[in-house]
């Protein structure tokens, strides 16, 4: 057994850079990209030099992320290419689809990449929390994706704003031959918060404040609750139920600037999430407390200690924090259990056998019974050629 069969995915996050601003992402602020966000990509090279056939042979190589979208690096598809030659068992994209010239998106169809466009609207709404795309360059690039051969998915997250056109998008996926899933939105179900959207007036492009919810009770999950629940010190040294995305769902993740984490909330953290520079006034105690735990380690292990572009694989994947401190914080009745090191965000996300996770990836294939399709993008035969 090598460090490479700890995982059977990986999501990469190629980049931070992206050509929208949605209010509920971590990279934006006040409807711009938050100044103290960095903003870059793993290059092609780093890539091919740092990233070995190993690390992504027979693995599901899933192109997300926290801050930014694929499609804006210059050189996804040669990257692609590479990924390919390794024989993957999948490649797939989550993107907005708001950029790119029509011979991109054929030609992903054409190296077999599986593309799930997060559309939240049709031609009226999309663009009020996709802010800065348009939907018909969406629209050109999904066909020429399906013109190309390519089998889509829409994922299209319910709000109050976009409700009423749930039933033409999902029209216009059928007439692509894509799949159509409706999401729930997972931020800020309660209150809502504000989008700076980009609308037509009297002809005129103008900045409108948009409020972002979603209250139908329709597309809530009855345990929606649970996941916004106050985390207490005693939840947090009381560790016995954790389902960990890597040590259990066996999913790694590999960041923008190249750090290997065990799962987005932990690349969300260290750079964003949590940091108060960077949420400001929203910084709650929980979250604040993971990003020091986190930002710590640099301390004890020295900046880079995770990133690829540093070390090899053999010396992350196998390092003391993967081997013994993480996984020894998952339970607090084991002989390495130790408070200090546990990081609250494994407790507020991977509790209860990791249910809350599911509860926020919740899909509504059929919104009209509120049926719950597991989430398909776990379905290991979904995609398999
Ligand atoms: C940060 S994005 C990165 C990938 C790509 N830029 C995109 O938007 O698909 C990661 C995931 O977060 C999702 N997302 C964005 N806003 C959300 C919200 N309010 N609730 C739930 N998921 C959301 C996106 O749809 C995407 O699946
Ligand atoms: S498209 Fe994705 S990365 Fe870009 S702002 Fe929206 S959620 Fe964030
Ligand atoms: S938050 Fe903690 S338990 Fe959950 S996936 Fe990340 S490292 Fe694992």
């Amino acid at each position: 057994m090598t460090i490479y069969d700890t995982y059977d995915r990986i999501e990469i996050e190629i980049t931070s850079n992206c050509n929208a601003r949605c209010s509920g992402c971590s990279r934006t602020l006040n409807g711009e990209t938050n100044p103290q966000l960095t903003v870059a990509d793993l290059t092609v090279e780093d890539f091919i030099a740092r990233v070995p056939a190993e690390a992504l042979h027979k693995k599901s190589i899933e192109f997300c992320g926290v801050f930014g979208d694929a499609i804006m690096h210059k050189n996804l598809i040669p990257i692609i290419e590479y990924i390919n030659s390794t024989k993957p068992l999948r490649v797939s994209i989550d993107t907005n689809g708001g950029v790119q010239k029509p011979e991109f998106w054929k030609k992903l169809a054409q190296l077999g990449v599986k593309v799930t466009f997060s559309v939240d609207g049709h031609r009226e709404t999309n663009h009020l929390y996709r802010v800065n795309t348009n939907f018909d360059i969406i629209l050109r690039n999904m066909k020429a994706y399906a013109d190309g051969g390519g089998w889509g998915n829409w994922e299209y997250i319910a709000f109050d704003h976009n409700e009423h056109e749930i039933e033409a998008a999902r029209l216009e996926a059928e007439r692509l031959n894509f799949d159509f899933n409706v999401r729930r939105n997972s931020r800020n179900t309660h209150e809502g918060y504000k989008s700076v959207a980009k609308v037509k007036e009297n002809g005129k492009v103008v900045k409108k404040e948009i409020e972002i919810k979603q209250t139908s009770k329709e597309y809530q999950h009855s345990q929606v609750k649970e996941t916004e629940f106050e985390l207490n010190d005693e939840a947090v040294q009381k560790l016995v139920d954790i389902k960990c995305l890597y040590y259990h769902d066996r999913k790694l993740y590999l960041g923008f600037d190249g750090r290997l984490w065990p799962c987005c909330y932990f690349g969300d953290l260290y750079n964003g999430q949590g940091n108060p520079q960077i949420i400001g006034k929203d910084a709650n105690k929980y979250e604040f407390l993971s990003f020091e735990k986190i930002r710590k380690l640099d301390k004890k292990y020295g900046v880079g200690w995770n990133s690829i572009l540093n070390y090899s694989w053999e010396e992350i994947l196998g390092h003391e924090y993967y081997n013994k401190v993480l996984p020894g914080t998952f339970n607090s009745n084991g002989s390495n259990f130790s408070t200090d090191d546990v990081v609250p965000k494994c407790a507020l996300k991977c509790r209860k056998g990791g249910s809350i996770r599911e509860v926020e990836r919740q899909f509504f294939t059929k919104p009209e019974e509120n049926v719950y399709e597991k989430d398909y993008i776990f379905d290991k035969n979904m995609y398999d050629k």
